[in-house]
């Protein structure tokens, strides 16, 4: 009898196309700059170009990936391109494109120790490392009281830290009967709106979230924070969950750990500390005083997805005391039972998160820390700060310009003086033409250009250009 006809790749043509996709990735990557950094595609476009209706016979593999060259890239924006400066970074590197390849090749589904030990103990391994690697407190390791995680992004992080506050601030009464309308949350007015977002899916209500006011440098104000948190109190409120950034995404403002968790702590407020892009700084010495108080902190996440060279999606997230973590997320259901659980000797990190299944992302996470190690993090790290200190030295010495905000790591905020309008006109113009990709923001109201340098291949060459492209741009639309 003939073998009965499979579908299957075969291990000789998985291997044989295998290497045709890495080989159009390293391909990709050489000629990357020769692409309009922002996607040209209007709406509708790219669907336009596909067939309306699934194919019944299986294709070619090699139909398939020269797809791609024709169907797909004129859609892509190039957020691996140098001349990405837009939003906060998703860089990639080598190493984390193979771990995230090994990790689709084992294919493991980790939601348990049992399923999968290596999947939980790498990840626990290198979140203690980290630990030491960024100079984050003890108390946040695996072989004390604390621990870490990986989360797909920072929204999901800060959703966990604010379900855990809420259930320590009711003594776990939460998780069964639902919110009262009295628990109250608070982040600054330039808090990242995955925040508001948190706020709404835990069931506090945005009524219930107060956003502090800033100072000039966009940071929160302590002062103001502790008032609030004192009036809610004298008025039956219960205050349970604060976030600080370390890095807001408009304008890179560091807000004030210190002061802000000793009212925390006094107040018996859970507080969790957004670094989502900058806490990658705190691998260089000189950057760690940014990391000043998050020792007082009961949480903490920084996405090595940003900044780190890890592709998306890994955010690093971290408890001072993961019984409230798991207390608040555990549920244990009969076809989840097995001796490694029982037994209380094995992380489960389905209890830390909100989806049961979880990928083996740890394993790009490794392979990115001991191919640089911390000599070629911190080497690239530092180059990006230095490289946006440099901008930001020539936007000062161009009295057209003006720096809109401190620049304390690698985001320049800042604006030419003639307006919201010549503004919005730069940047449309810069983006249009395809050799660099800007984002905006408002601060203070008006309108500001924001280059943020931390594309994995960003050079000194890149930001001279992108500095040569504004000025010629200022100088056509003012
Ligand atoms: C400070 C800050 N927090 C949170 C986020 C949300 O990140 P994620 O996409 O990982 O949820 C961002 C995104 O830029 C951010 O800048």
């Amino acid at each position: 009898m003939p073998p009965e006809k499979t579908f299957h790749m075969t291990p000789d043509e998985f291997r044989r196309h295998g290497h045709a996709v890495v080989d159009w990735i390293a391909d990709y990557y050489s000629r990357i700059e020769s692409y309009p950094v922002l996607s040209r595609v209007e709406p509708g476009q790219i669907r336009a170009s596909l067939p309306a209706n699934p194919p019944v016979k299986g294709e070619p593999f090699d139909g398939i990936l020269e797809n791609i060259e024709k169907l797909i890239l004129p859609g892509i924006t190039h957020w691996q391109s140098p001349n990405f400066f837009a939003f906060f970074p998703a860089n990639a590197s080598g190493p984390a494109i193979l771990g995230d390849l090994l990790s689709s090749g084992l294919g493991v589904q980790g939601m348990l120790w049992a399923t999968s030990p290596a999947c939980t103990e790498l990840e626990t391994h290198v979140l203690d490392w980290l630990v030491g690697m960024l100079g984050l407190p003890q108390r946040f390791l695996s072989t004390n009281s604390g621990g870490g995680v990986i989360q797909d992004t920072a929204s999901s992080a800060s959703l966990c830290a604010l379900l855990a506050a809420r259930e320590r601030a009711t003594n776990f009464a939460s998780n069964r009967r639902g919110c009262d309308g009295r628990l109250v949350a608070y982040t600054s007015t330039q808090a990242h709106s995955s925040i508001e977002k948190d706020v709404q899916v835990a069931g506090l209500g945005l009524d219930q979230l107060r956003l502090i006011a800033v100072d000039e440098n966009f940071a929160m104000r302590p002062a103001t924070l502790a008032k609030q948190i004192t009036d809610d109190r004298r008025a039956g409120l219960v205050p349970c969950f604060v976030c600080a950034t370390i890095g807001t995404t408009s304008s890179n403002a560091i807000d004030p750990v210190p002061e802000i968790s000793r009212t925390c702590r006094d107040n018996n407020v859970w507080l969790h500390v957004d670094a989502a892009m900058s806490g990658t700084a705190a691998l260089c010495p000189e950057f760690r005083h940014i990391h000043a108080g998050v020792e007082l902190a009961d949480s903490y996440a920084f996405n090595p997805h940003k900044w780190m060279f890890t592709n998306f999606d890994c955010d690093c997230f971290w408890v001072a005391d993961r019984a409230a973590l798991i207390k608040t997320l555990s549920i244990l259901p009969e076809y989840l039972k097995n001796k490694a659980t029982e037994s209380g000797a094995v992380f489960d990190y389905r209890d830390w998160q909100i989806p049961l299944g979880r990928r083996f992302r740890a394993l790009k996470l490794w392979f990115v820390i001991r191919h640089y190690g911390m000599e070629g993090l911190q080497h690239h790290v530092r180059r990006h700060v230095e490289l946006a200190q440099q901008f930001a030295g020539w936007i000062k010495e161009d009295e057209r310009f003006e720096l809109a905000a401190p620049v304390p790591l690698n985001l320049v905020c800042f604006r030419h003086k003639g307006g919201d309008e010549v503004n919005q006109g730069i940047m449309d113009r810069l983006n249009r033409s395809g050799d660099l990709y800007l984002t905006h923001t408002k601060l203070n109201d008006r309108f500001t250009l924001r280059l943020c340098v931390g594309q994995t291949n960003t050079e000194a060459r890149h930001v001279e250009r992108a500095w040569k492209r504004i000025q010629e741009e200022a100088t056509q639309v003012s």
